[in-house]
Formats: C-alpha cells, structure tokens, sequence
C-alpha cells in the first residue's frame, strides 16, 4: 500500500475531497490536500491536475487522486505528463484492472456521478491492488 497520496479537486467535488483525505487518513496513510477548500465558487481544474502530478513526479507523493465533476477533464490534464498513469474510473474492476494490468499511478474520480460509497471503494481497489508486471510492463513500456 502506498505512502502519502496527493489529493485535488476543482469546485465540483471539494466534499468527496475531504472524505477521501478522511478515508486515507483512517488508514494510517499521508494525504496532500492541494486543494480546493469546500466553498470554493470556481476554478480551473487543469491547475489542481498540475499541482497533484508534480507531486506525484517529484516523489513528494506516491500516488494522487483528482476528483471533478466528471473526472474526464482531470484525467486528459494528467496523462500528458510523461510519467503519469492516470484512469477516471467508476466501478471497481476498471479500478482493480487499471492498477493490475495498466500500474495506473493517479484515479480520477467524478464527484457528480459518484456516491460517496463507490467512490471509496474506488479508493480502496486503487490503494490496495498490485501491479502484476510482466508482459502489462512490456505493453507499458510501449508507450513511449
Ligand atoms: C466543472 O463544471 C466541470 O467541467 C469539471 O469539474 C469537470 O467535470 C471537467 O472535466
């Protein structure tokens, strides 16, 4: 299970923010709360994409999680970062599936499709499935 987890979201899901930072935090695990605070009226979820991968680039963090509306948006900012793995997943075994076979290293997360319940238990197949590596890391090694 990994270390300390970056965590962001835009306006749309500030409140799943702060549960998923609760959830990691019952759990023994970091959580990098960047941002933004509940009540925040707008902003621009490609900034909050960028903070959580350069902590995840940096090695201040092992892993991220971005939550928006949909997810969709912050997933497009994160894959263009070389280095960063990123699916929006919303059920379980894309989640399982995309840490086994893809080594996915952020999950985005849509706060206006998900319950609070799924979405932890997003969090939870993200956080506690292995890579399997193998022949998934010579398909990964394909990408560049
Ligand atoms: C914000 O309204 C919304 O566009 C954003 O949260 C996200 O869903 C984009 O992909």
């Amino acid at each position: 299970m990994p270390g300390v987890i970056a965590v962001g979201s835009d306006h749309a899901g500030p409140e799943l923010k702060e549960e998923i930072i609760f959830y990691l935090a019952a759990r023994g695990l970091g959580a990098m709360d960047l941002g933004v605070p509940p009540g925040t009226k707008a902003c621009n979820y490609p900034d909050i994409a960028r903070k959580v991968v350069n902590a995840v680039l940096s090695g201040e963090a092992e892993r991220g999680i971005l939550v928006c509306g949909t997810g969709a948006g912050m997933c497009m900012v994160a894959n263009r970062h070389e280095g960063i793995r990123a699916a929006n997943c919303a059920n379980e075994f894309t989640a399982r599936m995309a840490r086994a076979h893809n080594d996915i290293n952020v999950l985005t997360l849509g706060a206006r499709v998900l319950g609070r319940g799924i979405a932890l238990g997003l969090v939870e197949c993200f956080l506690e499935t292995p890579f399997e590596g193998g022949r998934h890391q010579e398909r990964l090694d394909l990408f560049n």
